[in-house]
């Protein structure tokens, strides 16, 4: 079985442009792998095309083009050589108050396009706490793929990224990403017929923990935030997990 996994690097809004001068001459050459996505704050993305590894967008937009003031395309994306974008990502949700019918939208426009979906999903500490994370997951999967043929899932990755794990240090036990991911991955088969969806976990993913999380069973990758934007933890993510 193949056993490299795909790393994803969500730098979010980190990074100055001369942080980002400094970043990429610790990155570019090092990498050697596209199972290696990176999604830098979009104005720097021409720094990191033609590298050796993949470039995504940390949101796009429903539409091709058209009047809607500081969006990017899925087609603007694809024809600058863009290969990924990650829809519906809990800040997204939480901040721009992103709902599961646009996150729908978008994941269907940017399938059209034929980039790769990284579709976010994840529960709240409370929802946690109340039992009802398989609850949440259910309904933002539903929303999220409504409407989706078979052969778009050919292009959708999962992401379960908890959000009490984001950037709090905290991370689930092996076991419960497991059991997690494998509800995921029997909900897509029951109601899509498609079997094999790769499923990342994201969530405080670190340099310290990726050893113990890369050996999760069902997990495809990881989505990594804050120590996406370190070098050296980055490349020793990949080292781990990819090489
Ligand atoms: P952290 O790795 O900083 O917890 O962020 C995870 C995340 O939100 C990636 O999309």
């Amino acid at each position: 079985m193949e056993n490299k996994k795909i790393v994803v690097g969500n730098m979010k809004m980190n990074l100055t442009a001369e942080e980002i001068s400094d970043y990429l001459k610790e990155i570019n050459g090092q990498v050697g792998s596209n199972r290696v996505v990176i999604c830098p704050t979009s104005i720097y993305i021409p720094y990191f095309l033609k590298q050796d590894y993949l470039v995504g967008l940390q949101n796009t937009f429903l539409h091709e083009s058209g009047a809607y003031t500081g969006e990017i395309s899925p087609k603007q994306a694809a024809s600058m050589g863009i290969a990924v974008t990650i829809i519906g990502h809990s800040e997204r949700r939480m901040y721009f108050d992103e709902k599961d019918k646009l996150i729908n939208e978008k994941v269907k426009e940017a399938i059209k396009q034929n980039l790769r979906v990284i579709l976010c999903i994840g529960e709240t500490a409370e929802e946690r706490n109340m039992m009802r994370t398989e609850k949440v997951l259910r309904k933002q999967i539903l929303g999220g793929l409504r409407g989706l043929e078979k052969d778009m899932f050919d292009n959708v990755i999962l992401a379960y990224e908890p959000i009490w794990a984001i950037g709090t240090g905290e991370v689930p036990t092996n076991e419960e990403i497991t059991k997690t991911i494998g509800y995921i991955k029997s909900l897509v088969l029951e109601i899509y017929d498609y079997e094999s969806i790769p499923v990342l976990y994201g969530g405080s993913v670190t340099d310290k923990n990726i050893k113990e999380l890369n050996k999760i069973p069902n997990v495809s990758g990881f989505l990594v935030g804050g120590a996406s934007t370190k070098p050296k933890k980055f490349l020793k993510i990949i080292e781990v997990a990819v090489k």
